[in-house]
């Protein structure tokens, strides 16, 4: 597979912006063409990125055969249409998550993306998070031992006006996380929120969703718009260490406590307090790095490590966690559903 010198990106909103520059650091403002449906939009790029070419509808870029790879940031509603049309037209697609609102349209795009021979890859920005990196690497070297749960906050009271869903949002960034981490088959979900504020299409402020994977690991996230703390955390419950990656935190992210509770021998436990230590984290930014691998990934042939299946997988917690929802908080099989 060849390199990939000239790139798009479909919407250039709140998000897409943060694509734009880094996608012109990586290959320089000529290589880069902007879509965007809104005229307003368009024109602060163009004020922002002299060198930069515009386009008002995404059919020019579609149809566009010199551009080889398009990344898709427009509104959720918008991706598997938009995803299938740039997979179709045979090109490679890094789409922001959710991948697709519907399981079997993400199963549609992962076939269209293999018959095509194109790197699909979703944006699950965590995982090339510097920190999320230490942490897995010390999950999967045993240094942690065997993992018993994971427990994570996402709070705000920023984006109360977003027409995103909570679950698609922060939910699912935080299971793309989960899923990361655990490297387990998520088995069952139980959701439970609730709606404080009245809204027009009657959305979930605050949602309390259990994960169960196989192994008996277990899951936790605290999801809400309406809470007084930004909070960016997730803790780790090993059998040997614990673990906290805070974002919240400017320098140090990650933490390591070398604490537990042993067996004593005398059919009691005893609770060990170590060390607690701060690996020394490369502060690169993770979207650069992100930006980077999709770039990589094709060029070199090899499957992104957010790829396809990672966006199928993720959504597929979320599918039971809305079904949970919807239940009032029964506990919901994932459905087991592969890319074919
Ligand atoms: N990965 C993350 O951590 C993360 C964080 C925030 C947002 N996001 C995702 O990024 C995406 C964009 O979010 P945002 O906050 O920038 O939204 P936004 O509404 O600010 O921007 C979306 C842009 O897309 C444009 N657009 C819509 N349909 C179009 C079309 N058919 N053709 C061309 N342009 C079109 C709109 O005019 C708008 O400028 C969403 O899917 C959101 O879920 C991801």
């Amino acid at each position: 597979m060849g390199g990939v010198d000239k790139l798009a990106v479909i919407g250039a909103g709140k998000w897409g912006k943060y694509l734009v520059r880094n996608f012109s650091e990586l290959l320089g403002q000529s290589n880069v063409t902007v879509c965007d449906s809104n005229q307003e939009r368009l024109e602060e790029v163009k004020r922002d990125y002299q060198e930069i070419d515009t386009a008002g509808r995404c059919d020019e870029i579609i149809e566009d055969r010199s551009i080889p790879a398009v990344v898709i940031s427009t509104p959720g509603t918008t991706h598997f249409e938009l995803t299938k049309r740039a997979l179709g037209a045979g090109k490679h697609v890094l789409v922001e998550r959710p991948l697709a609102k519907k399981v079997s349209n993400a199963v549609k795009l992962l076939k269209l993306a293999r018959e095509k021979d194109s790197t699909l890859m979703v944006d699950h920005l965590l995982e090339y998070h510097s920190a999320v990196e230490v942490l897995d690497e010390k999950i999967e070297s045993g240094e942690l031992g065997d993992i018993y749960y994971v427990h994570g906050q996402r709070l705000d009271l920023e984006d109360l006006e977003t027409e995103e869903d909570i679950l698609w949002s922060l939910g699912s960034q935080e299971v793309s996380l989960m899923l990361y981490l655990i490297n387990k088959e998520p088995k069952e979900v139980t959701a439970d929120g609730g709606r404080y504020l009245e809204r027009e299409k009657g959305r979930e402020d605050a949602v309390f969703l259990t994960v169960e994977f196989e192994d008996g690991v277990k899951a936790h996230s605290h999801l809400s718009w309406l809470d007084p703390h930004k909070t960016r955390r997730m803790t780790v419950v090993g059998s040997k260490k614990m673990a906290t990656f805070d974002d919240m935190e400017s320098r140090n992210k990650l933490w390591i406590f070398d604490k537990g509770a042993e067996e004593s021998g005398e059919g009691g436990f005893n609770v060990r307090y170590g060390d607690v230590y701060i690996p020394n984290i490369s502060l690169e930014e993770p979207m650069k790095k992100m930006c980077r691998h999709f770039l990589h990934s094709f060029e070199n042939g090899t499957e992104p490590r957010s790829d396809g299946k990672d966006g199928l997988n993720v959504l597929k917690v979320l599918d039971a966690a809305r079904r949970s929802l919807k239940n009032g908080g029964k506990p919901t099989i994932v459905m087991n559903v592969e890319a074919g």
